[in-house]
């Protein structure tokens, strides 16, 4: 259930549901359009990877670190990763479904043929995604991404509307000295760019736990027609299985496959 707009009705704990209210109030309304305006910076494309999940998790929703009502956490620094979804001229996107994926705390992903796939965590959930509403903020519960083999720390994400993806990316910590030496990182050419990728993990005020927050806007290249999400196939599809996409908390039930469909074969490490 997305805590920040959804109708549709709950099937998380409701302790966790009041959390991520919480956090989705006290973030509405920190950005305003016209201070975006002036900063504004296409979110640069970058490759998707070998190991978008090749066989999506039960729950898909967007909190990564409770798999449907387990009772034991994904290990990691709890993260909360929230932001908007935007327009080349800041302009909110509705009906966007994002999507995350990154590796567990062993440098695991969702994938057969994973680095260390033997060490995986069973209680990350590994991937999320998230259905925007009007004002195109999105918010996943996840852990501090770390490095695997040859890659600095990081987290995939691919923007989905009317069935067509619109952006594929990666997300970066800024002030992580293994960004210096990633060829991906690195491939993004323009300053700007990469630094619109590259965000702080700093700690969550208020927290006890020592939870961190990081805020990311992801910038479209092109304005998506604006759609009534109550009107697209894909959507309502989502919804009835109690998924991923407005709800965004609850999605315990297998959605229907991606669009594109989910490429298995191995390719080289990114
Ligand atoms: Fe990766």
């Amino acid at each position: 259930m997305n805590p920040i707009h959804s109708p549709q009705p709950f099937h998380i704990p409701l302790n966790r549901r009041r959390l991520l209210l919480s956090l989705a109030l006290a973030t509405a309304g920190f950005w305003t359009r016209g201070a975006l305006a002036e900063m504004l910076t296409l979110t640069p494309r970058q490759t998707e990877g070998p190991f978008y999940p090749d066989h999506l998790p039960l729950d898909t929703d967007n909190d990564l670190i409770v798999v449907n009502d387990s009772l034991t956490p994904a290990v990691g620094e709890i993260t909360y990763l929230s932001g908007r979804v935007l327009g080349p001229d800041g302009a909110p996107v509705r009906g966007a479904t994002l999507e995350i994926w990154q590796c567990d705390n062993n440098g695991a992903y969702i994938h057969t043929h994973s680095f260390n796939a033997g060490k995986r965590d069973a209680n990350f959930q590994g991937y999320g995604r998230f259905l925007t509403a009007g004002s195109g903020e999105y918010l996943f519960r996840t852990i501090k991404p770390v490095p695997y083999s040859g890659r600095c720390p990081h987290i995939h994400a691919k923007v989905r509307m009317n069935g067509a993806e619109l952006l594929t990316t990666q997300l970066y910590i800024k002030g992580n000295p293994q960004n210096e030496n990633d060829g991906v990182y690195h491939g993004i050419r323009d300053t700007k760019a990469r630094d619109s990728v590259t965000v702080d993990f700093l700690p969550l005020p208020g927290a006890k736990t020592g939870e961190l927050s990081a805020k990311w806007d992801i910038v479209l290249g092109t304005t998506p027609p604006d759609s009534d999400p109550h009107d697209r196939h894909e959507v309502t599809a989502e919804r009835r299985g109690g998924g991923p996409g407005g709800d965004g908390l609850g999605g315990s039930r297998r959605p229907p496959p991606p669009p594109n469909g989910v490429d298995s074969s191995p390719r080289p490490p990114r």
